[in-house]
């Protein structure tokens, strides 16, 4: 029995036509660009989105990207959107690299600073009088890998050029890790924010029911199936997980031959999926964080519920030996174990024990190890990796 329509409509890079529930965001945003489309005194924009998991961040920084350049070849005007996602592109000279391959720029692969590489992008956009928006998604791994200083130039992007040339958005999920920066780079970044709200039952109601009607076929998804939907994801108002389980209890229903998407395969599918190893979660780890991240699933096999960093740090480097890699040294082991927590992977409890000092106790909250660790193998093992 077919179910899906079109089934990469719920894939987690689709961006859909439209966002219920984040039009009021959506023109907003449009409305710190307007300049750049009336012409009569266009600026640099630096606006930054914040909120948490599954808010719709990533999809509206894309879909207003895509409907600005629309809006701008009408109005006869060269606007290029980049999306750069900086948990893959990690430093501000990938970020900048990244750019100069979207933009096509004929520029060598090496031996270029980043003063450089901008100069010559503030040139070919001068050249074509054209107008880069990007957008530094998942910044804080920016933050995490080089601190203040890619916010410091980004914030300060614009200002070498009579024409404003670059526009910068910066996508967060805390707006407090730029407490991290000095006042004034935050300050020219925070003047323009958008914050997406979590989604309550009936905003993701409508989303799944929008998501659904583009991926099923008319009526295989009955309305009591995306009630119950929309239910069970209201807990963690993450849109992410809702539209992942439309597609999962799709895939059971089609499986098991029904021709409706009922309620048990909502179940099913709920049962098969942790919320942190979501489709696409996994994918965006560093290849670090993956093999740490693997390093705590083995370790925490057999039932184990806390393991000290040091054991881990013995079982990383085993890893490491396996596959012949070569291992980091503790100090950075234990920043990777930092930001897997950050991403809310695993937990750290540092805990004093009198005079042998303080000791680091790791747990893997609410994912069951064996399902990490084969998931973690599929991802080491994956082309990308
Ligand atoms: N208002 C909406 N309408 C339809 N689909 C939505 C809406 N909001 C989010 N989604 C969908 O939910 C999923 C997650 O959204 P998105 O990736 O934009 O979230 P995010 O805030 O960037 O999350 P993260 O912090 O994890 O990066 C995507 O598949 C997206 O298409
Ligand atoms: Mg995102």
């Amino acid at each position: 029995m077919k179910l899906f329509r079109d089934e990469e409509r719920l894939s987690p890079e689709f961006v859909p036509s439209t966002l219920p529930h984040r039009e009021k965001e959506l023109s907003l945003l449009r409305s710190f660009f307007s300049s750049l489309l009336s012409g009569s005194s266009p600026y640099s924009v630096r606006a930054v989105i914040t909120g948490s998991v599954g808010t719709g961040k990533t999809s509206l920084a894309k879909l207003f990207g895509q409907q600005f350049e629309r809006d701008a070849r009408k109005a006869k005007r060269n606007v290029v959107y980049v999306h750069v996602n900086c948990r893959i592109n990690r430093t501000l000279f990938s970020v900048l690299r990244r750019i100069v391959e979207v933009a096509q720029l004929p520029l060598p692969r090496r031996g270029f600073t980043e003063e450089e590489v901008m100069h010559r992008l503030l040139e070919h956009l001068t050249e074509n009088d054209a107008h880069l928006i990007l957008t530094a998604d998942e910044a804080e791994a920016l933050l995490m890998e080089e601190g203040a200083e890619p916010f410091y130039f980004l914030s300060r992007i614009g200002e070498e050029t009579d024409e404003p040339r670059l526009s910068v958005i910066v996508i967060l999920r805390d707006i407090e890790i730029l407490e991290r920066l000095d006042s004034q780079t935050r300050s020219s970044l925070l003047g323009t924010a958008v914050h997406l709200s979590v989604y309550g039952y009936s905003e993701l109601l409508d989303i799944v029911r929008f998501r659904a009607a583009e991926a099923f076929i008319p009526t295989t998804v009955p309305e009591e199936t995306l009630e119950f939907l929309a239910d069970v994801s209201a807990e963690r108002g993450d849109a992410r997980y809702a539209i992942d389980l439309l597609w999962r209890s799709g895939k059971f229903a089609e499986a098991e031959g029904s021709s409706r998407v009922t309620a048990e395969h909502v179940r099913k599918a709920m049962a098969s999926v942790y919320p942190a190893i979501t489709r696409g979660a996994l994918g965006y780890l560093s290849h670090d964080e993956t093999v740490a991240l693997l390093a705590c699933a083995r370790s925490m096999r057999g039932d184990k519920a806390y393991v000290t960093s040091a054991e881990l740090f013995e079982a990383y480097r085993l890893i490491c030996e396996e596959r012949s890699w070569a291992p980091k040294g503790y100090t950075s082991f234990w920043e990777t174990l930092q930001t897997l927590q950050d991403q809310g992977f695993i937990r750290i409890k540092v805990q004093s024990e009198g005079a042998r000092g303080r000791r680091s106790y790791i747990s893997l909250p609410g994912i069951p190890s064996v399902l990490l660790e084969a998931e973690l193998m599929r991802v080491l093992d994956s082309p990308r990796a």
